[in-house]
């Protein structure tokens, strides 16, 4: 569970219903009806329907606005079933579908059924809980209802993945551009891009509630645009898909997303030359630099118009380098817990620091290490849980990794996988060499199986410096 929810006994049924039905979704698209995978993934679901018929007497699934309702629970997702819950709520919502009920035990032919009805959908056809309601009618099957999608007012609908990857990559320049702005506005003394930085933070929120795996790539690979720029969209971004990842409602994302891109916002008072020195800070330089949090919280409740938002955007600016247990600045008189905001950018910006690009390297680059060294200083300077969320946000092998297959081909890791049993076998955008240089082929999903043997097809060697290849991966995500 996240480190902010006790486990109720509709929670554990939910989360189980959740994760053995969207196996059995995503294996109906691989795999045909006499496949052992098949075979084993409804005997698994099957188990878990009928498990909780026994115990409740009911199974209903529900989908409103953001959040799964299980038997009236509004579900919140462990850290490590996040994108389980996402991508079977994203699946669902795609095909218009808001609701499966069961209401007595069924069959596994029954099951399957549904399973392959369900895959079989068209995208986007309002009416598609009536065929799936006929088929079942057809087939004699009364104990599984199949609702309709009921979208809230002003709810976003999605568009195609490759729609929604094209809107991401707009976001996420179009914020690139508004940090440089706020930096100029500061500095200038002329008053703050505020509504469009609202705005674009909305829409970020929305990108990244329906598929974060595009805004997570671009900012694990930096090399757009000045670091001091894009980390602070990066910490937003991060902010964001971790907020979601603990169960922040999605208004309270949008705070969030505003404390971690006006962080550092202090910074713009700070002279250039100690930004951007690399060799060691002296005394006064160093003070200097640390004075940020404060002077970034004085910015802030200067824009008394910001309400509500400006007390949140001063955890994000205040407390995102006092450390988890208080190690860091500015120092406190005082000891004080640090707020969950403060915690979450935190987190977001010791992470952008640590895959920061490094000066030798020609093209930046990420890599299994990280992880480790998240875990050398998880509880110290920075919070065991959250840490453990975003571990398993950015999965063993983060995105824009590049890795070598045991097929020897190569690729660049794209996404990670929901189920957290599989966080070694990502989505991988193999790439191949022509012509004096790389090119995108196709992507592989490295739990597909060969339906025969029931052995991965591909597995990841080793993890590959993009620097010795001459491979420019942040390329391949734009
Ligand atoms: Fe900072
Ligand atoms: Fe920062």
């Amino acid at each position: 569970m996240s480190p902010l929810v006790h486990e109720s006994l509709p929670m554990r049924f939910g989360t189980e219903f959740i994760t053995a039905f969207y196996r059995l979704l995503r294996g109906t698209a691989h795999y045909d009806r006499k496949s052992v995978i098949i075979g084993r993934l409804t005997q698994d679901c099957l188990q878990v329907i009928n498990g909780i018929i026994e115990w409740e007497g009911n199974l209903l699934l529900k989908i409103i606005g953001e959040y799964f309702f299980f038997n009236n629970t509004r579900m919140i997702a462990s850290a490590d079933r996040y994108l389980i819950f996402r991508n079977l709520w994203r699946e669902l919502r795609k095909r218009r579908i808001g609701g499966i009920e069961f209401s007595e035990q069924v069959t596994g032919e029954h099951l399957q059924e549904l399973a392959y009805l369900l895959s079989g959908l068209e995208e986007r056809s309002e009416n598609n809980y009536l065929s799936v309601e006929k088929e079942l009618e057809q087939r004699n099957i009364k104990s599984i209802e199949v609702g309709k999608l009921e979208l809230l007012k002003d709810e976003d609908i999605d568009c195609d993945s490759e729609g929604q990857k094209k809107y991401s990559k707009e976001v996420y320049f179009r914020c690139l551009g508004l940090v440089r702005e706020v930096v100029e506005s500061i500095q200038r003394q002329k008053p703050l891009p505020i509504r469009k930085a609202k705005r674009l933070m909305q829409n970020a929120v929305n990108a990244i509630l329906l598929d974060d795996s595009t805004l997570l790539g671009l900012a694990n690979i930096k090399n757009y645009d000045e670091y001091s720029f894009n980390h602070s969209v990066n910490v937003a971004i991060y902010a964001i898909a971790l907020g979601q990842r603990v169960g922040i409602s999605k208004k309270n994302l949008f705070h969030l997303g505003m404390a971690g891109l006006f962080h550092d916002v202090g910074k713009a008072k700070i002279p250039g030359e100690i930004l951007s020195k690399t060799g060691k800070l002296s005394p006064e330089e160093s003070s200097a630099l640390r004075s940020h949090p404060v002077i970034g919280t004085e910015l802030i409740m200067r824009m008394s118009e910001w309400g509500e938002l400006s007390a949140r955007m001063i955890e994000g600016a205040f407390e995102h380098h006092l450390g988890y247990d208080l190690s860091g600045y500015p120092r406190l008189t005082q000891k004080k817990e640090v707020t969950l905001f403060g915690r979450i950018v935190a987190m977001a910006d010791f992470y952008d620091a640590l895959v920061r690009p490094r000066a030798q390297d020609r093209f930046p680059y990420v890599s299994d290490k990280i992880v480790e060294m998240m875990l050398e200083r998880s509880g110290k300077e920075i919070d065991p849980g959250i840490t453990k969320v975003l571990i398993h946000m950015i999965g063993v092998f983060p995105s824009g990794t590049l890795v070598l297959l045991n097929t020897n081909e190569i690729g660049i890791v794209i996404q990670g996988q929901e189920d957290s049993g599989l966080i070694d076998r990502p989505k991988v955008c193999l790439i191949y060499y022509e012509d004096g240089e790389y090119r995108k082929e196709k992507v592989a999903d490295l739990t597909e199986m060969d339906g025969v043997s029931g052995e991965f097809k591909r597995s990841i060697a080793k993890t590959l410096n993009p620097n010795e290849y001459n491979i420019n991966v942040a390329e391949f995500f734009i």
